[in-house]
């Protein structure tokens, strides 16, 4: 099996091809990524010599490249990981993620089709190809906000709230009408947050480690009363494997683990772990258009394709924390820009 995995050099992505192919022997890689501040080889040190394994330096909206990478490989299976994917980012430069989170699936989608000699009746067709897939990997956050009681589930309409949810709705919109009118073989992902391992120490969690161990101030927005629904990243990634294996084609797959906590219950437990001072915390201006709650109702993913997730919160929340203490120099080269300097030079 040739997968194309875009955005493997980001959080979640690296997690995945590490969790593939720790799996399986038969599964081969190649990873699409434009390295942009989020990609960092780094994060796949211990998987760079596998000989199932391969990188390209590149963007998505280049449907040239792409084009050749389907050729070259054999491309059967996409997971599409790659997109700009920070909130606050999106508030101050949307232009991106319309560039990449939209126009970029849209790139994908038609090259996939191209390859996969995809026409509308295929999937009626005796010579329809049953092993090849497009996995979307999309966002709870295309759901919008829940109030106090509720959770999101596959039927909900979307109801983005920042030009980053809005962009994802949008590529789940284009993935979903490549399904309806090409008869392209996809699947939806929303998954709700996900910590771990190689998180980018912009988002939450590592954000407020990294403060934390440094005794600087830890930013909470507004009252710290919004609630995420936290999955270890592991659980996501052997999700989306299910997903690739199992998913009916057409169909959308929320993702998460049932565990809602209000973001200032998840720092005072961070404070708390490293033996530091509640006086750290510091109440900021609120995210503008912040969404209040999220909450996953995963009943489809469990019930009809049987996965579940195999970390508890608190058990997945150590492993992150000591990941982070034995990994500091990760994120100081992140945090003084010195891993760019580094692919600057590899790459160009
Ligand atoms: P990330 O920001 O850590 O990584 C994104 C990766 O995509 C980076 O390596 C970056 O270089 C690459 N990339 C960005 N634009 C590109 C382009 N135009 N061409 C090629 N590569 C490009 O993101 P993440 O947190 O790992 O999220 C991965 C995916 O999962 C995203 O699609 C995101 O919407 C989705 N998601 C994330 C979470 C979460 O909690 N982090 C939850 C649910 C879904
Ligand atoms: O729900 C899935 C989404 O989770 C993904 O689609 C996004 O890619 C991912 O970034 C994440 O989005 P959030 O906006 O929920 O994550 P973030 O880590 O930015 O913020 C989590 C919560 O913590 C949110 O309510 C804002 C708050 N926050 C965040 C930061 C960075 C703070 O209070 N202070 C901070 O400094």
């Amino acid at each position: 099996m040739n997968i194309l995995v875009t955005g493997g050099a980001g959080f979640i992505g690296s997690n995945f091809i590490i969790y593939m192919l720790g799996k399986y022997k038969d599964v081969s890689i190649t990873n699409l990524d434009a390295l942009t501040y989020a990609g960092n080889l780094n994060n796949l040190e211990s998987i760079k010599n596998n000989p199932n394994y391969s990188f390209v330096k590149g963007d998505i909206c280049d449907a040239e490249l792409v084009d050749r990478i389907f050729s070259e490989n054999n491309i059967q299976q996409i997971v599409h990981f790659a997109a700009e994917s920070h909130v606050d980012r999106s508030i101050v430069e949307p232009d991106i993620f319309v560039k990449s989170n939209i126009l970029g699936t849209q790139v994908l989608l038609d090259i996939a089709k191209k390859h996969w000699k995809i026409e509308p009746d295929d999937k009626y067709s005796k010579d329809y190809k049953a092993d090849v897939k497009f996995v979307h990997v999309s966002t709870d956050e295309v759901y919008g906000s829940l109030g106090p009681e509720g959770l999101f589930t596959e039927e909900m309409n979307l109801s983005p709230n920042s030009p980053y949810s809005a962009s994802k709705a949008s590529s789940d919109l284009l993935v979903y009408a490549y399904y309806k009118t090409f008869g392209l073989p996809v699947n939806i992902t929303r998954c709700s947050n996900n910590y771990g391992p190689y998180q980018f120490p912009e988002k939450l969690i590592p954000l407020m480690i990294n403060n934390a161990l440094k005794g600087k101030s830890l930013p909470v927005y507004g009252d710290g009363m919004q609630v995420r629904d936290w999955l270890y990243v592991e659980d996501h990634c052997s999700a989306i494997d299910t997903v690739r294996l199992k998913g009916v084609d057409g169909e959308v797959y929320n993702i998460g683990g049932n565990n809602e906590k209000a973001n200032i219950e998840i720092v005072k437990l961070i404070i708390n772990q490293l033996g530091k001072s509640e006086d750290l915390i510091t109440y900021v201006k609120d995210r503008p258009g912040h969404d209040r709650r999220y909450a996953i109702d995963n009943t489809k993913i469990t019930t009809t394709l049987g996965w579940s997730p195999a970390h508890s919160f608190d058990e997945g929340m150590a492993r992150t924390i000591n990941w982070y203490l034995d990994n500091m120099d990760w994120v100081n080269e992140i945090v003084s820009g010195d891993y760019q300097k580094y692919y600057n030079e590899m790459y160009g």
